[in-house]
């Protein structure tokens, strides 16, 4: 940790702040503001768009994922409270959730434990489609594990306030799809306890339609690899 710093020329609020992660959209950082310890996500300037263009859209981001976060937060699913947005730095200043990503840590959980998460986790999103929100990036890298158990979502920049059912469907593509790459020991009995922990809150026929609309997705997806190594 180290002394407070303005990053990217902009006004931080807090001390000692040390950089989490530089995004291609977002700098991360964690900090502290009268020993609150929170994080800061920082929407970077982007020298190659017009500069008035440019503040509309991180502008826009900012708002978006404030959003999003506030209709999550309505719903009950855990994510990080906003503390502060500061709309003039495109910054969110969040609750700091002390943990680890799922995808660090999910590899070395007993087998009960990672059934137990993923069931959890399944209620959540279930909970979250219901609500009428896709977040668009639900990879393990976008799921945090605190030290009693509990998940939280983080990242919504992607995300969409829909009941399109293919946009809550690329929410599933996209988790199987993480679980098959970086975690493909557990990916089946992943997927079975998420399915059962999503049908608990979403309910069986929205999950079949679902289903059916994933595996739409996942073979159009196979059809444009084929063709891809056929050109
Ligand atoms: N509220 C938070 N509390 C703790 N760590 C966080 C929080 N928000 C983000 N992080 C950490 O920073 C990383 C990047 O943040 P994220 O919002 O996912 O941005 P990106 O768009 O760069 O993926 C996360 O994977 C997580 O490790
Ligand atoms: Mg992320």
């Amino acid at each position: 940790m180290e002394d407070a710093r303005p990053i990217e020329g902009g006004m931080m609020i807090g001390e000692k702040l040390e950089v989490i992660r530089i995004g291609a959209e977002a700098i991360i950082s964690r900090l502290e503001w009268n020993g609150f310890k929170m994080v800061s996500k920082h929407r970077v300037p982007k020298p190659y768009r017009f500069p008035e263009l440019d503040r509309w859209i991180r502008d826009r981001r900012t708002l978006h994922e404030a959003r999003v976060i506030t209709s999550l937060r309505r719903l009950g699913i855990p994510c990080p409270a906003i503390l502060l947005m500061d709309r003039s730095e495109a910054t969110l200043y969040l609750q700091l959730i002390e943990g680890v990503e799922l995808k660090k840590v999910l590899d070395s959980l007993p087998a009960e434990e990672v059934e137990r998460l993923a069931n959890e986790l399944g209620r959540m999103v279930g909970r979250m489609h219901r609500g009428g929100v896709a977040h668009g990036d639900l990879t393990t890298s976008n799921i945090m594990l605190d030290r009693m158990g509990n998940l939280y979502l983080i990242d919504f920049g992607l995300s969409a306030i829909t009941d399109d059912l293919e946009e809550l469907a690329v929410d599933i593509h996209l988790l199987d799809r993480s679980l098959e790459s970086v975690h493909h020991r557990l990916r089946a009995a992943f997927m079975r306890s998420f399915l059962k922990g999503y049908a608990t809150a979403a309910g069986m026929d929205f999950l079949q339609a679902l289903i059916e609309k994933v595996k739409e997705i996942r073979s159009r997806g196979r059809y444009v690899e084929e063709r891809r190594k056929r050109h």
